[in-house]
């Protein structure tokens, strides 16, 4: 994997970048929580609570999601739903699976996969946002979960052992990984042989170069961070995926759309089927870490 020093094409290290998401996202979880400071029309990011002021406006995450879950659900679940897809319908949960979600923000798709996977099943969120897991744990006490579980961790790193999840899930949050190739080794380490993937992103045509890409959008809005769809096969592919597709589902413009990703694990993988890939970083695609007005749910808004 080739790595460029972050500083050199946008005076941000990655660890700055991550520090900005995690500052946006703290922000928009403490505006559900009744503890803002008023930043989030300035501050707030992708599908963030700033815009969801008219129940109309199909940029808000949570119409992602049919009444009948979201009536099942406590309402700040469903008021900080960020995400730019539903992935809890395409990853078809079964009873009894043990779900993993990507950055889990207010926790929506992990209490959703909870009542799918039922008692006898169990839904991890991970994320590395304080606010975000107050958010999330508050939401799961409110719904009487007891089969979930979120742990504070980077998505890079994941806290939890080989081989011991049925399905991972994540809502538009890869996007916002500075490390993809790290991020997907990490999903085909924890995944159980003939375990699956079904993510919804931000994916972007492959004829937009990384720089494109950030000139339609923010890395913290989910727009300049997003993969192409081929780089997103061969991130699949070099960490020893199979029954790869990326599908788009909705363009949200600019030769951006909103996307499902899935992938299996063979049953015969190894750590050896982990190899090196160059995905761009925002290390090497220049780009500008914050949008004018808060990057995403804006026009080429990654949300809707
Ligand atoms: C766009 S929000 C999506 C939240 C949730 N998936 C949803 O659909 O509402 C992004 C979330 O991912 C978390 N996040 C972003 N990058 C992360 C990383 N590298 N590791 C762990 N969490 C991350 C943020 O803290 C935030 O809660």
């Amino acid at each position: 994997m080739t790595t460029t020093d972050a500083t050199q094409t946008t005076g941000h290290s990655p660890e700055a970048i991550t520090d900005e998401v995690r500052a946006r996202y703290a922000e928009a979880a403490l505006s559900v929580l009744g503890r803002g400071e008023g930043r989030a029309d300035a501050s707030a990011g992708c599908c963030s609570p700033s815009v969801m002021t008219d129940p109309s406006d199909p940029a808000w995450g949570q119409l992602l999601y049919d009444e009948t879950d979201r009536a099942a659900l406590p309402d700040a679940a469903v008021l900080a739903s960020l995400g730019c897809g539903n992935p809890t319908a395409v990853a078809e949960l079964r009873p009894g699976e043990v779900v993993l979600d990507l950055g889990s923000g207010g926790g929506i798709d992990v209490l959703l996969s909870a009542s799918r996977v039922g008692p006898t099943g169990f839904a991890y969120g991970l994320d590395m946002t304080d606010e975000m897991l107050e958010l999330a744990r508050s939401n799961a006490t409110e719904a009487g979960a007891t089969n979930v579980e979120f742990r504070k961790g980077r998505i890079e790193s994941i806290p939890l052992g080989d081989a011991s999840v049925d399905v991972v899930i994540s809502n538009c949050v890869v996007n916002l990984s500075t490390d993809k190739a790290a991020v997907l080794g990490e999903v085909a380490r924890v995944l159980k042989p003939g375990g699956r993937v079904g993510i919804s992103d931000v994916v972007a045509d492959d004829s937009l170069s990384p720089a494109d890409r950030a000139e339609r959008g923010s890395f913290v809005g989910c727009i300049a961070g997003a993969l192409s769809f081929a780089e997103y096969r061969a991130g699949l592919e070099a960490v020893g995926l199979g029954e790869i597709s990326v599908t788009p589902t909705h363009s949200v413009g600019g030769g951006l759309h909103g996307a499902i990703v899935k992938a299996t694990k063979p049953a015969a993988w190894t750590m050896a089927d982990i190899h090196p890939v160059d995905l761009p970083k925002p290390s090497n695609a220049g780009l500008p870490v914050l949008a004018e007005g808060g990057g995403c749910c804006g026009d080429g808004c990654g949300c809707s």
